[in-house]
């Protein structure tokens, strides 16, 4: 069994298929990572670089756990001290790093596309580990492992996406990816942060939380993208909180069991409250361990492909 593509740039067009291969595939790495020696020689002899031109905590630590798990050669690349501070341009930057004989590249950048133009100037394999506003595709795929992994399918699963939905790469992915593996997707969100675009999707809108709490059965909750001038969009941060924010009132108040996400880092307080980020209906922290385990798996399907 062998992907369809050897690079994974987004969840968009991605298979069914090939999904389901993906999320089987990390089951086993997942019991790999809780053995005593949590290290397979799987790839042993091929070199990743983390091209990561973005800040990162999650994404990155979790790519490079991942490639010394399958005994890769795991080599990281950050702008700050890197040549780029002196002027190199980013097509230098990766032919210079290609001439140093690397077989697939992990890269993060703000820019919208450049995982896919790095596939027209490299011969490596490319993973997206997050391009700008577009898409976030291992993020979405340990998502919906995480979401399987708790409530056992994803098929007519109902899960809502909450907050920014237009300035969201795990949203796009998510919505792709969830669509794909026969999940009913919603988004929700003060109507400045959702796309017109969700009709064409097939994801409906709901614009009143308490409605998406009681019509789902998992609340992906989205960062509120600070750094991103999401203050815009809405008055201030303690509205956002009072009609958005999902606190344990609200869960109380609509009296059923829900399945929370968060891709982080959490602003505590704003999209979440910390009750909320710490309690029994979420599961936050599984996912970042599942998040190695899916990144193994995408490591390794690609890397051994002939
Ligand atoms: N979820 C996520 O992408 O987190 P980082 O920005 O820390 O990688």
């Amino acid at each position: 069994m062998s992907l369809s593509s050897r690079h994974l740039l987004g969840m968009q067009g991605v298979s069914r298929n090939d999904i389901q291969l993906i999320l089987d595939t990390a089951i086993t790495f997942k019991e790999v990572l809780e053995r005593p020696i949590k290290r397979v020689p799987t790839l042993q002899g091929k070199t990743v670089v983390n091209l990561f031109y973005e800040n990162s905590t999650r994404t990155r630590i979790s790519f490079e756990l991942a490639e010394k798990r399958l005994s890769a050669d795991a080599v990281n690349f950050s702008v700050s001290t890197s040549s780029v501070s002196k002027g190199e341009s980013f097509k230098d930057t990766i032919k210079n790093i290609e001439a140093m004989k690397v077989d697939m590249i992990v890269v993060r950048h703000a820019a919208a596309g450049v995982p896919h133009y790095l596939t027209q100037i490299s011969d490596s394999n490319v993973i997206n580990a997050g391009d700008g506003i577009h898409e976030h595709p291992t993020q979405a795929l340990l998502d919906m492992y995480s979401i399987r992994e708790r409530l056992g399918k994803l098929d007519g699963v109902k899960v809502c996406i909450v907050g920014d939905i237009a300035h969201s790469r795990v949203a796009l992915s998510n919505i792709f990816g969830l669509k794909t593996m026969g999940a009913d997707v919603s988004v929700c969100g003060p109507s400045t942060m959702i796309p017109k675009q969700m009709d064409e999707l097939g994801v409906k809108v709901i614009h009143n939380i308490d409605e998406a709490i009681q019509e789902n059965d998992v609340l992906n909750v989205l960062r509120i993208q600070l750094e991103r001038k999401a203050r815009e969009y809405f008055p201030s941060i303690r509205e956002y909180h009072k009609y958005f924010g999902i606190t344990e009132d609200r869960l109380a108040k609509n009296g059923k069991d829900i399945v929370i996400l968060h891709p982080g880092p959490i602003n505590r307080g704003v999209e979440i409250s910390s009750e909320v980020a710490d309690g029994p209906s979420q599961i936050i922290l599984n996912q970042v361990t599942n998040g190695v385990a899916v990144r193994m798996a995408v490591l390794y399907l690609l890397g051994t492909q002939n």
